[in-house]
């Protein structure tokens, strides 16, 4: 199967691979699998004062789509409100990476990581 150039690029050169130092509140941090292939990510989302994303970061144990679909997740969420972050969707993803069908999922995975990692930092915050 050919990946297009944009997976290629990402997958060669990952963008904001790794994990923050620390864990404190303005982090939060979403740990997603895959069922349909067992691959998994985990992306972690450093929130500003401002309610703006920060910084972002992942470590994707996958497929080239996967960390591909990851890496560019960390580039769209910095600048962003949670909220904004949140709208992010797969499609979206897999329609700029031209991701064949048998690799929707793993656009998905990154959608649904973003989606956890928001809801990991609310509820460090909620109260
Ligand atoms: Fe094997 Fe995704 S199915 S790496
Ligand atoms: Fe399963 Fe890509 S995440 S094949």
């Amino acid at each position: 199967m050919a990946y297009s150039e944009k997976v290629i690029d990402h997958y060669e050169n990952p963008r904001n691979v790794g994990a923050f130092e620390g864990d404190d509140a303005s982090i939060g941090t979403g740990m997603v699998g895959a069922p349909a292939c067992g691959d998994v990510m985990r992306l972690q989302l450093k929130v500003g004062k401002n309610g703006l994303i920060e910084d972002a970061r992942f470590k994707t144990y996958g497929c080239g789509s996967a960390i591909a679909s990851s890496s560019l997740v960390t580039e769209w969420v910095k600048g962003k409100t949670l909220d904004e972050a949140s709208k992010i969707k797969n499609t979206v993803i897999a329609e700029e990476l031209a991701l064949p069908p048998v690799k929707i999922h793993c656009s998905i995975l990154a959608e649904d990581a973003i989606k956890a990692a928001i809801a990991d930092y609310k509820k460090k915050n909620a109260q």
